[in-house]
C-alpha cells in the first residue's frame, strides 16, 4: 500500500462548501451537492477503508499522527481536498469548542507522544484496561478534531484497529448512534466533555460496554 504524498498544509478554500450545496456539502472532486449522496459514497468509502486498514496495520505497529493523517486520506482522498490534512479554521459543535487550528500540529505531536506510544501497540487483555486505552484515545482526538470533518469515524477506525491489536472484533457503535439512540449518544458526548478535565471514567464505560456488545 504506498499513500499518496500530498502536502499536508490546508489552504482554507479546500475547506470551503461546494458551490451550489447550500453550505451542506464539503468542496469536492466529485461536484457533488446532495448532501445525502455525499454520506452514502463516505459510507461506502468507509467499509472499503477498514478494511484495507486491516491489511496494512498488523497487531504490533504503534500508531503516529502521520497513520493518522493516513487514514483519513486513505478514506476521503479521491473525494475531498482536505483529505489527510489538518484544518485551518476554528470549530466547535453545540457550543463545545474543538481545539484551535493554530495548535492542531503541535497537540497531535502531543497526542502522539502522550497517548499513542502509551496505548499502542494495544496489546491489553483485562477489559477495563483495554477500555481505558480505546477510550482515552479517542476523546483526546476528538478533543483535537484535527480534520475538518470526519474525525469521529476516523476515531472509530483507531478504535476499530487497536481492538483488533487486542484481539477483539471491530466494534459496533449502534449504542451511541447520533440517530439510533439519542440517549446513547447523548452520554457518549458528555463523556467527550469529561475527557476535557482529564476524567476517562466515563468513556472507559462506554467502551466497555461497547466492547462487550461487539461480536
Ligand atoms: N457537542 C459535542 N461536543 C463534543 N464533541 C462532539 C459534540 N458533537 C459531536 N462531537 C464529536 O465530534 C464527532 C463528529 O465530528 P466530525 O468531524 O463531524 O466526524 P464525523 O463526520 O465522522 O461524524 C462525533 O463523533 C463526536 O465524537
Ligand atoms: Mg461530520
Amino acid at each position: 500500500m504506498v499513500f499518496k504524498k500530498s502536502g499536508r498544509y490546508s489552504v482554507p478554500s479546500d475547506e470551503d462548501y461546494e458551490p451550489g450545496s447550500n453550505d451542506e456539502v464539503l468542496k469536492n472532486f466529485l461536484n457533488i451537492h446532495s448532501k445525502e449522496i455525499m454520506s452514502e459514497i463516505e459510507q461506502r468509502e468507509l467499509g472499503r477503508t477498514e478494511l484495507e486498514l486491516f491489511q496494512i496495520y498488523d497487531a504490533d505497529h504503534q500508531f503516529t499522527v502521520e497513520d493518522i493523517c493516513n487514514i483519513h486520506e486513505l478514506w476521503l482522498g479521491d473525494i475531498y481536498p482536505m483529505a489527510g490534512k489538518y484544518r485551518t479554521v476554528n470549530m466547535d459543535k453545540d457550543g463545545f469548542p474543538f481545539a484551535a487550528s493554530a495548535q492542531i500540529e503541535k497537540l497531535m505531536i502531543q497526542f502522539e507522544r502522550n497517548y499513542l506510544q502509551q496505548y499502542t501497540p494495544c496489546h491489553f487483555n483485562d477489559l477495563d484496561q483495554l477500555a481505558n486505552a480505546l477510550g482515552t484515545v479517542h476523546v483526546e482526538l476528538i478533543i483535537i478534531h484535527p480534520f475538518r470533518e470526519g474525525n469521529g469515524r476516523t476515531a472509530r477506525l483507531l478504535a476499530d484497529l487497536m481492538a483488533v491489536q487486542a484481539n477483539k472484533p471491530p466494534l459496533n457503535y449502534a449504542l451511541i448512534d447520533q440517530v439510533e439512540n439519542k440517549q446513547g449518544f447523548a452520554e457518549y458526548i458528555m463523556a467527550i466533555h469529561a475527557g476535557v478535565r482529564r476524567d476517562y471514567s466515563l468513556i472507559r464505560n462506554i467502551f466497555v460496554t461497547l466492547l462487550q456488545q461487539s461480536v
